[in-house]
């Protein structure tokens, strides 16, 4: 039995350090959809094509193929069979796949990509749509957020260490434009799912969110899994030595 962990929620946030360490605690894979919707944006970057132009957008988006392939267990993201994975962590990257995922052309064509890379193996997910509009029947739906200042001062660590080091406030102020234009979007705007646990890592170490996430898990499989089906990955043992469940 295949199972898929959705985790949402906005920029900075953590999602990607945390859904790396559900995915490897499980041995199962993790999707990074940022990075896909970043890699389209690099696209329409390097054809020169506003974000404001919209019929461009729609046009170039068929011409853009992304693919997804793992390397050691590390997600790399082809775009038309170049593998773009080290151009995509940048800020302008991520400026240019927030204000171009909005349209409905991009997010139909990463949709798709996303539900069938769920759709025969055991995955953790995130990004920003997943639990409302990707996977709507993942048998655990997280949002994860933090403070504004939480996330900025992260951010800020991270720059600083890799040697490229930038103001807080200016950190801060690209967070919030992000964050309104992520929840503000017409189609697939950020939001919690109804049914998603409600995390705010403020004051929470990357441990601390891990181990939530994999006892909200192992709670919710004791009631939807199916007996006489084994699980995925490690996740059987776990559960019989967590919980002696046979
Ligand atoms: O998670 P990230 O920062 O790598 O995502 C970059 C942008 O891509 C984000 O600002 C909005 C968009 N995105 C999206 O619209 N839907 C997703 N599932 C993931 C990302």
């Amino acid at each position: 039995m295949s199972v898929s962990i959705a985790i949402d929620g906005p920029a900075g946030a953590g999602k990607s350090t945390i859904a790396k360490q559900v995915a490897e605690k499980l041995h199962i894979i993790y999707v990074d959809t940022g990075a896909m919707y970043r890699a389209m944006g690099l696209y329409f970057q390097r054809k020169g094509i506003s974000p404001e132009d919209e019929k461009a957008i729609c046009g170039a988006c068929r011409e853009a193929d992304i693919s997804i392939v793992y390397e050691d267990g590390a997600q790399q993201v082809l775009l038309n069979g170049e593998n773009v994975t080290a151009y995509l962590r940048t800020e302008e990257a991520g400026n240019m796949a927030s204000a171009t995922s909005g349209y409905i052309p991009v997010r139909e064509k990463l949709v798709e990509l996303q539900q069938k890379l769920a759709a025969s193996k055991s995955v953790v997910m995130d990004g920003r749509d997943i639990g409302t509009v990707v996977l709507p029947d993942a048998e655990l739906k997280i949002y994860l957020t933090a403070s504004v200042e939480a996330r900025a001062r992260r951010r800020y660590l991270e720059l600083k260490e890799k040697g490229s080091p930038c103001g807080m406030e200016e950190i801060a102020r690209d967070i919030e434009k992000r964050d309104y234009q992520d929840m503000h979007r017409e189609h697939s705007p950020l939001k919690k799912a109804e049914d998603a646990l409600y995390l705010d890592s403020s004051e929470m170490s990357v441990r601390e969110v891990v181990d939530a996430i994999i006892d909200a898990l192992m709670e919710t499989l004791m009631e939807k899994r199916v007996p006489d089906r084994r699980l995925d990955g490690v996740l059987e043992e776990l559960m019989k030595k967590e919980y002696g469940i046979k």
